[in-house]
């Protein structure tokens, strides 16, 4: 049984013009210890997935279809019920730090509170297990940053103790929402870095939500590309890197800084993301589509097998090139 699955999932969300369909019948699934990447441009859908399976949908939103985790169907759970669940089992991170940290509150403050209140520990018992998790995170001088505020930590730094605040309860599932998107290149690298070794040293299972292609090549075993709130292609990365099989997944690649390719050679994909309140009954990315047939606007392609990969699209793979 996978760790977590989501089943034919769709949110939407309520707004003074109408439906927004941000999410239309996505289905994944993550194994334990297993790495997942959802790409995709911004507006696909990739957000909304993950605070549908973390209960953290904005009010005006709602999720329907079946997300479970571990065999425990979330949705229609009552508020405490989930929590608990979440508590126990998924962590998530975010984009940026400062969202999720008081910034009134000492970081050893915070990191303690999250274990007395979720785990039930003695103060004493927190603060060393808060220390040796600043440690795994790679915080130099774990100890005497206990009294600091987050202020006066650099980003990448706080973006350390989001991931140790994340790991305190041992999350069996890890979802990661662009997590290094407002730090620089090489501290992207790092926090990169450090994502590989805990998923090796503590055995979590991670989802890594980014709109670039480039950071999943070397970290995520399986790849899904989203765009309109659906799943375009998903695979082994090392299947979909090497022959992508779907437009809009070639289209991504093309778009990917490469070392041995000159810059201005880099294609972007052209047309703008989909307006998700008025999505074409068909293929989503039929406007954008350089290999669109008759038939794209109007129905939707089913996510069939070809090659290592599934793939939703009416155009000839052999063909998308
Ligand atoms: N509270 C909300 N009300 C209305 N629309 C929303 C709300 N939250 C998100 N959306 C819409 O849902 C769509 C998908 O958003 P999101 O999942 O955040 O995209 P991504 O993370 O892939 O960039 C977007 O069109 C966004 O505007
Ligand atoms: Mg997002």
């Amino acid at each position: 049984m996978a760790l977590l699955d989501v089943d034919n999932l769709a949110v939407s969300f309520r707004t003074a013009d109408g439906i927004v369909n941000a999410v239309n019948g996505l289905s994944i699934s993550v194994d334990g210890g297993e790495t997942l990447a959802i790409v995709g441009e911004s507006g696909s859908g990739k957000s909304q997935t993950a605070f549908a399976v973390m209960g953290l949908l904005a009010r005006n939103g709602s999720a329907s279809g079946s997300i479970k985790l571990d065999g425990t169907e979330l949705l229609g759970l009552s508020q405490a019920e989930l929590n608990r669940k979440r508590a126990e089992q998924v962590a998530m991170i975010f984009q940026d730090p400062m969202t999720s940290l008081n910034p009134y509150l000492r970081v050893g403050d915070q990191m303690v509170e999250v274990l007395t209140l979720h785990k039930g520990m003695s103060k004493r018992a927190a603060l060393k297990e808060c220390v040796a998790m600043l440690e795994a995170v790679r915080i130099p001088d774990a100890r005497g940053r206990l009294s600091m505020y987050p202020h006066e930590f650099s980003g990448g730094m706080r973006q350390r103790i989001m991931i140790a605040m994340a790991l305190l309860c041992h999350p069996r599932l890890l979802i990661a929402d662009e997590p290094t998107t407002a730090l620089d290149v090489t501290v992207q690298a790092q926090i990169m870095e450090l994502l590989a070794d805990i998923r090796r040293d503590f055995g979590t299972a991670m989802i890594l939500i980014t709109h670039d292609l480039g950071i999943v090549a070397d970290t995520c075993e399986r790849t899904v590309v989203m765009y309109g709130g659906r799943v375009m292609e998903q695979g082994a990365t090392a299947d979909l890197f090497a022959r992508p099989s779907h437009p809009y997944t070639l289209g991504l690649l093309k778009a990917v800084p490469r070392l041995d390719v000159d810059q201005d050679e880099l294609e972007t994909i052209p047309g703008d993301p989909p307006d998700m309140s008025r999505l074409p009954k068909g293929c989503p990315f039929t406007p954008r589509c350089a290999f669109r047939l008759e038939q794209c606007a109007d129905v939707q392609p089913d996510l069939l097998p070809w090659q290592n990969v599934l793939r939703a699209c009416h155009a000839d793979p052999e063909k998308v090139k």
